[in-house]
């Protein structure tokens, strides 16, 4: 490792030493490594979803089920319903089934190729934890570092192409030591400082090796293709409604919002789908319409409302009034607000 790389990762961990964010999965900086069952938690949880929305699941969670085996030993049931509000159910089943499996074998393995060996552990939850509970060097790559990576090395390579260069290069730059809070700091200089659209160059430790700051316009990395457009298809939501409940479906566990609860619908189409997929036949009123932006295609849906008229061949009826505590994904909730304001 050469003096520049070197003074990389000292400039980023004192940086962390005075700045970083108190969080409660987290050791203080240079202390002892945390609970692996709180890192390994906090990592599944943080996979797709916000520090700020994880901070309270993850507080009420540790308090409920505060270890693997405590974890190992919950109904199903109360899991998935414990873990509605964070999205995909699989990943609830998925830390589920890590949880039985790390406590039968009395604990988590501490090497990123056994971690990776688990349900729901990708390459880089195995590496995050192999860095913050074990304290192994490990090069931990996600969303934030790729930014910073590709900005203090003006990576001009667009993503996904780049991915190799900025793991070598982030490899380059990972020290022997302090490893769980080298990877810590790396993602809190990417959230807070190294932001996507307006970065705070001036604050940051790494701006005199910084080749994107030294080029003068950081904010332009990392490169990215051109932006294909996306397909538009189309949709049908159907509200049944009878004794102020609505029928609820649990999705199919592959597929596009697997295994979540949801308003019934029909098939996603090029063109609308009309009453296809609605629950039963009736006089279904149409009250208005709500879009929503997937990966990989939009979605127009038309939202049908109507009495129940016989008994659905599947689902649950659900209270209307407690419609919050069902963890529906966002399609679903603006759908709940069309129809709020058509009644
Ligand atoms: N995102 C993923 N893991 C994280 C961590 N340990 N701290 C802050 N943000 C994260």
């Amino acid at each position: 490792m050469d003096a520049k790389h070197l003074s990389v990762a000292d400039a980023l961990l004192d940086w962390y030493d005075v700045a970083h964010r108190t969080l409660p999965w987290r050791s203080p900086p240079g202390t002892a490594a945390p609970d692996p069952y709180r890192v390994w938690l906090s990592e599944v949880m943080l996979q797709q979803t916000q520090v700020a929305t994880v901070r309270p699941f993850f507080e009420r969670w540790t308090a409920r089920w505060p270890s693997f085996a405590a974890l190992a030993a919950a109904e199903d049931a109360d899991v998935m319903a414990a873990w509605a509000g964070l999205g995909y159910y699989a990943r609830a089943r998925n830390l589920l089934a890590c949880a039985r499996v790390v406590a039968a074998r009395g604990g988590l393995p501490d090497t990123e190729a056994e971690l990776r060996r688990l349900p729901g552990i990708g390459d880089y939850t195995a590496a995050a934890i192999a860095a913050i509970a074990f304290g192994r060097r490990a090069v931990v790559v996600d969303a934030n570092v790729e930014r910073v990576v590709s900005r203090l090395f003006a990576i001009e390579t667009p993503l996904p192409a780049s991915r190799p260069a900025i793991r070598t290069h982030a490899d380059s730059i990972t020290p022997d030591r302090r490893a769980g809070d080298f990877a810590q700091a790396m993602m809190d200089l990417g959230s807070t400082l190294c932001t996507v659209r307006a970065p705070s160059c001036l604050l940051c430790p790494l701006r005199p090796d910084c080749a994107a700051f030294r080029g003068g316009m950081p904010e332009t990395y990392p490169r990215k293709l051109p932006k294909k457009r996306k397909p538009q298809r189309h949709g049908t939501l159907f509200w049944a409604e009878r004794d102020g409940q609505v029928l609820l479906v649990r999705r199919p566990d592959r597929g596009l919002l697997g295994g979540m609860r949801a308003l019934p619908t029909g098939p996603w189409s090029d063109a609308d789908p009309g009453l296809q997929g609605a629950p039963f036949d009736a006089p279904w009123r149409n009250v208005g319409a709500v879009a929503h932006g997937f990966t990989h295609f939009d979605l127009a849906c038309t939202v049908m409302v109507a009495d129940a008229a016989a008994e659905p061949v599947e689902g649950e009826w659900w209270p209307v009034a407690e419609l919050a505590t069902a963890g529906l994904p966002t399609l679903f909730a603006r759908a709940i607000a069309v129809v709020e304001g058509s009644r």
